[in-house]
């Protein structure tokens, strides 16, 4: 058994403890939110928050992380009304929409460690990748968030 929090709950897993957190995530729990992209640690569509770091949840297994503390994109605010959320909203920064859990968890852990970020910190924190190109407006939203 594996025990870790999501979203400031408790969770038990019976799993295979080199599971993928995704896959926990995704099926276990129902946290679709988390998307699968390319499974291989690239494309960042599966980042969740763990102690406070974005990490590609696809890359991690379920038995390594006993005992943190997991946030997912259900998990990051009440209401959808994170800062990074609304930033995202006002800058109409969502095309097709599958990459923006991924990329809205990346850019809120990254403005908890660096509330002014620059344009190159924000290229360098958030390397998700988009097929619909949003990245000129990914990087204005995050700096709306940011003020
Ligand atoms: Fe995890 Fe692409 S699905 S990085």
């Amino acid at each position: 058994m594996t025990r870790f929090t999501v979203n400031n709950q408790p969770v038990e897993y019976q799993l295979d403890p080199r599971t993928p957190l995704l896959w926990a995530l995704r099926e276990a729990s129902n946290l679709t939110g988390t998307k699968y992209g390319c499974g291989s640690g690239d494309c960042g569509a599966c980042t969740v928050d763990i102690d406070g770091a974005a990490v590609r949840s696809c890359q991690v297994s379920i038995g390594s992380i006993e005992g943190t503390f997991v946030t997912t994109i259900e998990g990051l605010s009440a209401n959808n009304d994170h800062p990074v959320q609304r930033a995202f909203l006002a800058a109409n920064v969502v095309q097709c929409g599958y990459c923006i859990p991924g990329m809205v968890m990346a850019a809120a852990a990254l403005l908890r460690r660096n509330r002014n970020p620059s344009e190159e910190d924000i290229a360098g924190a958030i390397t998700n990748l988009c097929r619909c190109g949003i990245y000129p407006r990914l990087v204005e939203a995050v700096g709306r968030a940011a003020r």
